[in-house]
């Protein structure tokens, strides 16, 4: 059993490294967020079938709906509540194993079963949140938050 996990990390590990080279070249030479983010949340859901990736912008002291590919989706957060509202407060990575176990935890939809959202910083302040829903459980894990934070650091905030 743990040699055919370690068989599915390491592809995971070999998926976003193949991914990665594609994003600085989607990237590269376009300075408008919004298409960079549309981009970035299209080539994420492409590469991975997850149930939901897009991002949430922090505008007026809340998180508002901006890209993502999946179900629609709640468009606003406020600081500290569910998952994202809690990086945003944390200003740290979070990864849930089960969303219903998460206190607060806001469902966008019933099929969602983990979670992991990774903050964007710039100059020492959160300015967006990059949210991943999963129809499986525990299917984060310190692999993806390596290479989520990679992608969202290339990102023109
Ligand atoms: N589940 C998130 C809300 C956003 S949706 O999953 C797209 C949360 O608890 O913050």
């Amino acid at each position: 059993m743990s040699e055919d996990l370690s068989i599915i990390k390491g592809s995971k590990e070999e998926e976003y490294q193949s991914l990665i080279p594609q994003v600085e070249a989607l990237l590269a030479g376009e300075n408008d967020l919004v298409a960079n983010m549309a981009n970035v949340a299209a080539a994420l859901k492409e590469q991975f079938r997850w149930l939901w990736v897009g991002f949430y912008v922090v505008k007026d002291n809340e998180l508002v709906l901006a890209p993502f590919q999946g179900p629609v989706a709640c468009t606003r957060i406020q600081k500290g509540r569910g998952v994202c509202g809690s990086s945003w407060k944390q200003a740290t990575t979070l990864v849930v194993t089960d969303v219903e176990k998460f206190p607060g935890h806001i469902a966008c939809s019933s099929l969602s079963k983990s979670e992991i959202v990774v903050p964007v910083i710039k100059d020492g302040e959160v300015v967006a949140v990059l949210d991943v829903d999963s129809e499986n459980y525990s299917y984060f894990d310190g692999v993806d938050k390596r290479y989520l934070e990679e992608i969202v650091a290339l990102l023109n905030f």
